[in-house]
């Protein structure tokens, strides 16, 4: 055995005449410029030296290459870049096998089908997600993956980034063997095999098994990419594949790639993945290890406890599922039962992991149950009465030293403490409707909380496949109080002269999932008229109050769910109309503040949006509710459907003009009148 120093991030090493090249780049071997470099010298070698009869290439430590270095991408890229590594393996004379564990994901996976095989330890996760990310793969993906799996599933697995196991991979002949154990053997073992044998995935010709999926698959992707460039770019690419000769497919290719990758979307969501990575960090200050937590209570089998037990079980905790009464223990409990059963009917979960899950579900009406709990989570109905007499109860029968959770959306984390002997064990963990499925969690820092009692919040946030994201103890906390503020700048422009659908498709139009007055029609009107009318009492009279809703909630108008709201819902139907009601109702309103309407272009409705957003990020940025400007966006990207493609309201912020925002918001402040604090900008610009 020979032992070769090259590059630090690429080291050689021959085992009896195959050279094993090995990545280390950790934490993830991204492929940087150092490992390109490095790659290319070790081919180098392999062509070179008559002693060597074929390469595995393999990760060091626990993955292989996880995908590209991010941050070269938003710079003028440095030779050699990965089509010139992948081209030079090709050429290479002798074979080469990548060797896969962990991850294989973007431009590592284009580095293992650049090779002669692929094998790959069990539980490893193959895709290229590069769409993702607002590109396409650049090195060759587009071409390779169709000559193995065909067009129409190429186009599925690209334009949704969709990650595989190895076992799925051997099924789709993206791999050539699953090996359970010692990689490394089985790797070089394989090299050996294939003599002076080359298999390269160019040579072979793209199965036409599929023709008729394909255009189905294009329709689909388009529809779930919402259209984006990467998406289209994507598409055409991979169509490439069945026309082009191969070289001329992947000049294409790497062209989109080029072009993408110095586009918005790439950059805003470049900002988002860099954003979601720093929001799951606590502060220096803040940094404690976490209480262990092996089974969870949560108080109140509803809508949110029950989505919240559902993640737990997923999760592989035990579940205490508290009720006040046996009727609406039974109901939460077999909506769990429910989800599994549906996960299960349609494929997406296997009977006995579901059966597993089921069984570690506790429900229960007795609060000395409790005393089991390392953590307990309480998602009562939403009012503080009822939230402070069941803290007592938590108080008294949970164990010292188990961390006490309120998921309120509004309610002051502080005073719920209080109404404990032990203030600094509470926190809040604000997750969102539907629980098992939203990404968002936010950790609420009351002022007493243990550093501990968050490390513990935001490890079990990350447990349950959530981003946490630290908040302070403020109305509405990060995501509500920016969605109030936007949603009251779209009522406002509702009484200066656009009509419900205008201001919706407008903000549809930039991106949203759903416009505001969509949104509110489906969860309900009577929340936010409730809200309204326990606020009146202390309302300051000068602010500009916008009593739209009230009056459709006064026509019974509550929603989706009485067949009318903002709009109409003819035969219960999910499609809306306009309704004149509803006009004349806004023109009313316009008339009684003495407004004469005028007609909002969506551009304004947008900008107004946008602006009422980055002002109150900008507010609550400075009154320390978020600790950093990035964490905004990741709220409002993951909880409110703001578009990932466009970065988030503070990443949108940074891309304007500084000196026009700031006249805008002068504006907005002006017709917005009385209790419109226009912030400052700088923190949110320059953090
Ligand atoms: P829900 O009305 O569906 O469920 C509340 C459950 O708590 C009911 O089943 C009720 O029987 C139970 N409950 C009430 N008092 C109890 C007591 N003393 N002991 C035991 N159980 C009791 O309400 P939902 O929507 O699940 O909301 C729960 C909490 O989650 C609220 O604080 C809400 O603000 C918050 N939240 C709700 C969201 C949503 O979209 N629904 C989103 C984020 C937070």
């Amino acid at each position: 055995m020979n032992l070769h120093k090259s590059d630090c991030a690429v080291r050689t090493e021959v085992i009896n005449g195959i050279l094993l090249i090995e990545i280390n780049n950790p934490p993830v071997n991204a492929g940087s410029l150092a490992v390109r470099a490095g790659l290319l010298g070790a081919i180098e070698q392999l062509a070179g030296d008559p002693k060597l009869s074929a390469g595995v290439i393999i990760g060091g430590g626990n993955t292989f290459v996880a995908g590209s270095d991010l941050r070269e991408f938003g710079q003028p890229l440095q030779e050699p870049q990965l089509p010139g590594v992948i081209a030079a393996i090709e050429a290479c004379s002798k074979p080469v096998v990548a060797a896969l564990h962990g991850a294989a994901l973007g431009g590592g996976l284009e580095l293992a089908l650049g090779c002669d095989a692929r094998i790959a330890l069990t539980g490893t996760v193959l895709g290229l997600p590069e769409v993702t990310l607002g590109i396409i793969p650049g090195a060759g993906g587009t071409q390779r993956l169709p000559r193995l799996v065909s067009v129409a599933r190429a186009i599925e697995m690209i334009c949704s980034g969709e990650r595989i196991s190895a076992d799925k991979a051997l099924q789709l002949n993206i791999v050539d063997a699953v090996v359970a154990e010692d990689l490394k053997a089985a790797a070089v073992a394989h090299a050996r095999s294939l003599g002076t044998r080359k298999t390269r995935i160019r040579d072979l010709t793209v199965p036409l098994i599929d023709a008729a999926l394909i255009e189905p698959a294009e329709r689909a992707a388009l529809r779930a990419g919402k259209q984006r460039p990467a998406v289209v770019a994507a598409i055409k690419a991979v169509k490439n594949s069945l026309n082009l000769p191969i070289n001329e497919a992947l000049t294409l290719e790497r062209a989109a790639f080029e072009q993408l990758r110095l586009a918005n979307d790439a950059f805003a969501l470049r900002h988002q993945f860099f954003a979601e990575r720093d929001a799951v960090r606590l502060p220096a200050e803040l940094q404690a290890t976490p209480r262990p937590v092996r089974t969870v209570a949560i108080i109140g089998a509803g809508t949110m406890g029950t989505g919240i037990a559902i993640c737990a079980l997923d999760a592989g905790l035990s579940v205490i599922l508290l009720e006040q009464d046996e009727a609406a223990l039974e109901r939460g409990r077999q909506r769990v039962v429910d989800h599994y059963q549906s996960r299960v009917t349609t494929g997406k979960l296997k009977a006995e992991v579901a059966a597993a899950n089921e069984s570690r579900l506790n429900p229960t009406t007795d609060w000395t149950q409790l005393v089991r709990a390392d953590l307990v989570i309480e998602a009562v109905f939403e009012e503080l009465a009822v939230k402070l007499e069941v803290f007592r109860k938590i108080d008294a029968h949970a164990r010292p030293g188990a961390v006490l959770a309120t998921n309120t959306s509004y309610l002051d984390v502080d005073a719920i403490a209080n109404a404990t002997k032990r203030p600094q064990d509470v926190l809040g963990l604000h997750f969102f409707s539907p629980a098992n499925v939203m990404k968002l969690l936010e950790v609420v820092r009351g002022s007493q909380t243990a550093p501990d009692a968050l490390a513990t919040g935001m490890t079990i946030g990350k447990l349950l496949k959530k981003t946490p994201v630290l908040c302070g103890n403020a109305f509405g906390f990060i995501g509500n109080r920016i969605y109030n503020a936007y949603r009251k700048q779209c009522e406002f422009m509702l009484e200066d002269g656009a009509w419900p659908e205008q201001v919706d498709q407008a903000l549809e139009a930039f991106g949203f999932a759903m416009g505001p007055f969509t949104v509110a029609d489906l969860s309900g009107l009577d929340i936010a008229w409730r809200m309204r009318r326990a606020g009146a009492a202390t309302r300051d009279p000068r602010e500009r109050y916008v009593a739209i809703l009230d009056h459709l909630c006064e026509q019974g108008r509550l929603g989706r769910k009485t067949g009318a709201g903002y709009y109409n819902y003819p035969d219960g139907k999910k499609d809306k109309v306009s309704d004149t009601t509803v006009r004349q109702l806004i023109e009313a309103a316009s008339a009684q503040r003495g407004i004469r309407r005028e007609p909002l272009p969506a551009e304004a409705i947008q900008r107004r949006a946008l602006l009422a957003m980055v002002n109150e990020a900008a507010l609550l940025l400075c009154d320390g509710v978020a600790q950093r400007a990035s964490d905004i966006d990741v709220v409002l990207v993951q909880g409110y459907g703001f578009p990932r493609w466009q970065g988030g309201p503070v990443f949108w912020a940074r891309q304007q003009d500084r000196t026009a925002l700031e006249q805008d918001l002068q504006h907005l402040a002006a017709s917005s009148g009385h209790g419109f604090t226009v912030a400052d900008l700088s923190e949110l610009l320059n953090s």
